[in-house]
């Protein structure tokens, strides 16, 4: 069991807390924000996390507790992980300054040997830059050490993704640093708390134990950045073959099929749709730009995923504009809100984006979110958006609608009550959610992003019906 102090209870600090104190950690989360600590001191879980809650419940007061005292928390702790934010500046770089005061922080409390962890996605350099900062406040030298340890969670899974990682990657300069975050990760790695009873089940498809990277600190720091590239690289990249197969009349999906079957390609990140965002992927591209640029090298590659990814809801608006023709006065159901399926998360979100604009182009907007719509109520105070409590309700009288999250329950919608609910039977999924000749076959016109268009034979007497 080790001692660890967690510094920022957002989401990658909260799920790393409560996940340690999972493994057997006595872990302390810190804070500066009193109405937060106050909160999950109290039982609130402010994000929507599967197992989170669960994992919150097992080990509030036991083996986790919720601090605003870094000073304190650091003293009893053998290593202390940062997740404090890294939130863009204004030209893209990451905003270290809550990195490096809380690096400053730690360096005044340090009074026997301990490691200290970047946890937050930080650029290249910051281990060299957090040690530095440490040493000009006073921290012995000989007392710490700097690591980086990245995480790869994704929202919504981020406790499985925690406890069963494809792999832990460890970035430290000395071997005594190393041995302490090993140590940490003994459970996962050493294969035991997959024998626990109560461990929180895992992925069918998890290989456990997991493989431990131990890299350097500057490598396991590029390798965070390098990986979310490249997966918005994948995602970019079937986006722009998806726009070629609707070009010619191919279907991406058969596409996808094709060349992610392809061993070294595999099949996942390439769903094509309205483009990817989130608080990592676009952030993350962004800093990684500035940090080869700074480098001295010009990383264009990345120039090109940005901007397809922003073309994506541009080509997403023309299918609309396609589909509806004039946009002034008409009445569109959103399904979906959120950046992803299974978050209440906004940041980022491409819906939202979307959203923004056809109200802006005059239309009027009934959106449901089965996560994110409290979220969007408080930020969105817009004239002609109204939130309905189920798909259904939104899609009452409505000239089309718009499919712009992947929740799975917009996947499984009954076909014949859509139909019946809107005023006319069209679809523009942005998620590709669905097969075009199924929607067809239910009476419904489907535009989706590199498929086929599917038109129902019956479409001019079931809407001359309707109207
Ligand atoms: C991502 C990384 O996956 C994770 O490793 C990292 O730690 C944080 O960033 P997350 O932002 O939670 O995680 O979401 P993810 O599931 O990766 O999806 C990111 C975005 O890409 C979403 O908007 C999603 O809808 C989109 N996406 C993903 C696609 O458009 N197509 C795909 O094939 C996959």
């Amino acid at each position: 069991m080790m001692k660890l102090a967690v510094i920022g209870s957002g989401y990658v600090g909260l799920v790393a807390g409560a996940c340690f104190a999972e493994l057997g950690h006595e872990v302390i989360l810190v804070d500066n924000d009193a109405v937060k600590v106050n909160a999950l001191q109290r039982g609130d879980v402010p994000i929507h996390e599967q197992f989170l809650p669960e994992l919150l419940e097992r080990h509030r007061n036991r083996r986790l507790s919720f601090t605003g005292d870094l000073a304190a928390a650091v003293k009893a702790s053998d290593a202390i992980f940062i997740a404090v934010g890294t939130p863009p500046t204004e030209d893209g770089e990451a905003d270290l300054s809550y990195v490096e005061s809380v690096a400053r922080g730690i360096a005044g409390s340090i009074d026997r040997y301990k490691v200290v962890v970047e946890k937050s996605t930080v650029p290249v350099y910051t281990s060299t830059w957090i040690r530095k900062i440490m040493l000009l406040n006073g921290a012995p030298p000989e007392l710490f050490d700097v690591a980086s340890n990245p995480e790869f969670l994704r929202e919504g899974t981020a406790v499985t993704d925690f406890l069963f990682p494809d792999r832990i990657v460890i970035g430290a300069d000395t071997l005594r640093c190393a041995e302490v975050l090993r140590e940490c990760y003994q459970p996962l790695v050493g294969g035991a708390y997959y024998l626990c009873p109560e461990a929180i089940p895992g992925p069918e498809d998890a290989s456990v134990p997991p493989p431990l990277i131990c890299t350097s600190a500057k490598s396991a720091e590029l390798i965070k950045h390098a990986c979310n590239a490249f997966l918005a690289m994948k995602i970019s990249f079937v986006n722009a073959v998806a726009s070629i197969c609707e070009s010619v009349g191919a279907n991406v999906k058969q596409v996808v099929h094709g060349i992610g079957s392809d061993s070294r390609i595999g099949p996942r990140f390439l769903r094509p749709g309205i483009g990817y965002g989130g608080s990592c992927f676009p952030k993350d591209l962004l800093a990684f730009r500035s940090v080869a640029r700074e480098c001295g090298y010009d990383f264009r590659l990345l120039d090109e995923v940005i901007r397809i990814n922003e073309e994506q809801r541009h080509r997403f608006l023309r299918k609309v504009r396609k589909a509806l023709w004039t946009l002034k006065g008409k009445r569109l159901a959103v399904l979906g809100l959120a950046f992803k399926g299974g978050t209440d998360d906004l940041r980022e979100s491409p819906a939202i984006a979307i959203v923004k604009c056809l109200l802006q182009a005059g239309c009027e907007i009934a959106a449901y979110d089965p996560a994110a719509a409290g979220h969007a109520a408080e930020s969105f105070a817009h004239r002609g958006m109204s939130f309905a409590d189920t798909a259904y309700d939104a899609l009452q009288g409505a000239d089309a609608l718009l499919i712009l999250t992947d929740w799975e329950e917009f996947a499984a919608l009954d076909l014949d009550r859509a139909y019946d609910a809107l005023r006319y039977p069209i679809v523009i999924d942005g998620r590709n959610l669905y097969e075009p000749e199924l929607m067809a076959e239910h009476g419904l016109v489907y535009y989706s992003m590199g498929q086929p268009d599917a038109v129902p034979e019956k479409r001019a007497t079931r809407t001359l019906k309707l109207a």
